[in-house]
């Protein structure tokens, strides 16, 4: 198992920083400032297509509508692009390859108001106008510049298969894993091989989500019953999220919205385990 290193040890207790006491961050230097809860959640899907994007997303927004600051941080890169399934790609802001000079002891308060916002939820997204993923030391400091600040980080992670070393690591870090489980065959067998892997990081037991329909005989008791862990919550499958995302809106997560449902009940268990 990897160690995490010094940039995670954020998760120990608070000690104020003076200005300019560690590294360089570059326009994100951060000015001394005093540190707040917060928590990394790290989202991760058991196959493509599982809905993990638009969980982690709809989740950020379900903290933040609980007063929870929170920060969407998209890791699977390459890829669309969070900004793309949420309808923002056009919005002015800074995304990972702006972040390229961002080490040492990032300024999160100045990070999250260079980001582009999704309804409320400051996005740190990849771009697919460059496909080469962010520094992994870059991504550690972000991410611990984010949390010194307050922010609760949201991790949209790759599938394991993908992960980088910074994604191991914060995975392992991170205050809970949410596993988004389809309900099928080939989703329970993806999430069999993704618990394995958060395992073999050091990572805790994984929240399994099981997202719906399920066509066939694997409900949420088969779910628990093949992967050994609790489901948490059950994620509807929503035609009109769908069809919203591509006419380019983003997907529907509003209180009476089914995912924005499902969403303030994992935002309420979270607010409850800490
Ligand atoms: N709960 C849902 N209901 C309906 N459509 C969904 C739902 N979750 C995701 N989608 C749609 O499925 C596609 C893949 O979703 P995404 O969140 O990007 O999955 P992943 O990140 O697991 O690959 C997107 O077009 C999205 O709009
Ligand atoms: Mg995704």
């Amino acid at each position: 198992m990897d160690t995490a290193p010094q940039q995670l040890r954020l998760l120990d207790p608070p000690a104020a920083v003076p200005p300019g006491a560690a590294g360089d961050a570059g326009p994100f230097a951060r000015p001394g400032t005093a540190l707040r809860a917060s928590r990394t959640v790290a989202v991760l899907g058991a196959c493509g297509g599982a809905g993990t994007s638009t969980l982690a997303a709809a989740l950020a927004h379900a903290l933040r509508g609980s007063g929870e600051r929170a920060v969407l941080v998209d890791l699977d890169v390459p890829g669309a692009g969070a900004d793309v399934l949420l309808g923002i790609e056009d919005e002015p802001g800074a995304r990972w390859p702006e972040l390229a000079a961002a080490r040492g002891d990032v300024d999160g308060e100045g990070l999250v108001a260079a980001l582009p916002r999704w309804r409320r939820v400051p996005v740190l997204s990849g771009t697919r106008a460059q496909a080469a993923p962010p520094d992994g030391s870059v991504v550690l400091d972000v991410a611990t510049g984010l949390l010194r600040a307050g922010e609760s980080v949201v991790l949209d992670l790759p599938r394991a298969s993908g992960w980088s070393h910074a994604a191991r690591l914060l995975a392992a870090a991170a205050d809970t894993v949410l596993l988004v489980v389809p309900s099928t065959v080939p989703g329970v067998a993806g999430a069999a091989s993704a618990a394995v892997a958060l395992q073999e990081a050091g990572a805790g037991d994984p929240w399994v989500v099981a997202r719906r329909p399920a066509p066939g005989r694997v409900d949420a008791t088969a779910v628990e019953a093949a992967l050994g862990l609790d489901v948490v919550a059950e994620l509807p499958w929503d035609p009109r999220l769908a069809a919203a995302v591509e006419r380019g809106e983003g997907p529907r997560v509003g209180r009476r919205a089914p995912v924005g449902r499902t969403s303030a009940r994992l935002a309420a268990a979270l607010a409850r385990a800490s």
